[in-house]
């Protein structure tokens, strides 16, 4: 049995102006201890799906489809039980840790209260564990760091300590949202060294979710492709590196890593993404795609299997 199984997940949003289509009809699974890259240009619907699935959706959102972690089905759970999963079986790492951290209290506070609130710890077993916790993501002096409030704490050392709130207890399933994105290019690899060596020690599954192609080698076995609101190619690694068949992949592969790191975006890619109120009839990256025909205008492809490993949704995938 899969980890974690997502069939069918949708998230939309209501607004004034009309309805926004964020994530189209989304299925994919996570085995136990496996690592997930999730790419794709900004407004891709790739932090809608975990927030679906964590219960974090803002309020205006309409969350349909299922989402089942070992066998347990997670949409439309209550809070309360959400809440349960999210301190001990699943955790989120935010891209700006300073919307994450609460800035009136002391990391070491914010830390311990997770595992007496979650895991019902005394306050010397949290501390304990808290402590263990910023020294295996190599903060400098976890004593002192314990003491300090956030805006004390560079952003690198932030991140850390957000990894380190995440580890605690030792989730089975890790997800990081563009963890790296707010930092330097520097700083960026220590961390994706940091959660690879978190995943090799513990086996803990992670979600990286990124709009850098590049980044992900060094952790993810396996990446999936969003645009749109859909999944348009998923495959190994070496797959999607070596044989990508949907054009989207392709541009993102020569996008530069640079572009990409200096913009936050995928500058090389002609044109924009479609506005999620408007989409195309056909398939939604006919618009920028090179080799799109009259069939890509008029009719969406579905996620097709091209080996055992790898699916792509474009009518051309054996052509490309
Ligand atoms: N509360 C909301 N109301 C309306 N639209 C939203 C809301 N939250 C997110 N969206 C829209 O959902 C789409 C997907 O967003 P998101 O999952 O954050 O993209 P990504 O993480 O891939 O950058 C975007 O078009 C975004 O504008
Ligand atoms: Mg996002």
């Amino acid at each position: 049995m899969n980890f974690l199984d997502v069939r069918h997940l949708s998230v939309s949003f209501t607004q004034e102006q009309g309805s926004v289509q964020a994530v189209r009809d989304v299925s994919f699974s996570i085995d136990e201890g496996e690592t997930l890259a999730v790419v794709g240009e900004s407004g891709a619907g790739k932090s809608q799906v975990f927030h679906a699935l964590l219960g974090l959706q803002a309020k205006n959102a309409r969350v349909a489809g299922s989402a089942k972690l070992a066998g347990q089905e997670l949409i439309g759970l209550p809070a309360t039980q959400l809440n349960q999963y999210r301190g001990n079986a699943l955790r989120i790492i935010f891209q700006d840790p300073m919307t994450a951290l609460n800035p009136y209290l002391k990391i070491g506070v914010q830390l311990t209260e997770i595992l007496q609130v979650h895991q019902g710890a005394s306050y010397q077993q949290a501390r304990t564990q808290a402590l263990q916790a910023l020294q295996e993501v190599k903060l400098p002096n976890p004593e002192w760091n314990f003491q300090q409030y956030p805006h004390e704490l560079s952003g690198g050392m932030r991140q850390r300590v957000m990894i380190a709130m995440a580890i605690l207890g030792h989730p089975r399933l890790i997800i990081a949202d563009e963890p790296t994105t707010a930092l330097d290019v520097t700083v960026q690899s220590d961390i994706i060294s940091l959660l690879k060596k978190i995943h090799q020690q513990h086996g803990t599954s992670m979600v990286l979710i990124t709009h850098d192609i590049p980044l992900v080698a060094g952790l993810c076995e396996r990446i999936m492709m969003m645009y749109a609101g859909k999944i348009v190619e998923t495959g190994t690694l070496q797959e999607i590196h070596q044989q990508a068949r949907h054009p989207y992949t392709r541009a993102l592969l020569q996008a530069t890593p640079a572009n990409q790191r200096n913009s936050g975006k995928l500058v090389s890619i002609a044109g924009q993404p479609p506005d999620p109120r408007q989409l195309p009839t056909g398939c939604a990256f006919a618009p920028r795609c090179e080799k799109a025909r009259r069939q890509c205008q008029t009719a969406q492809p579905e996620l097709t299997a091209v080996s055992d490993t790898q699916q792509v949704a474009c009518f051309f995938a054996e052509e490309n």
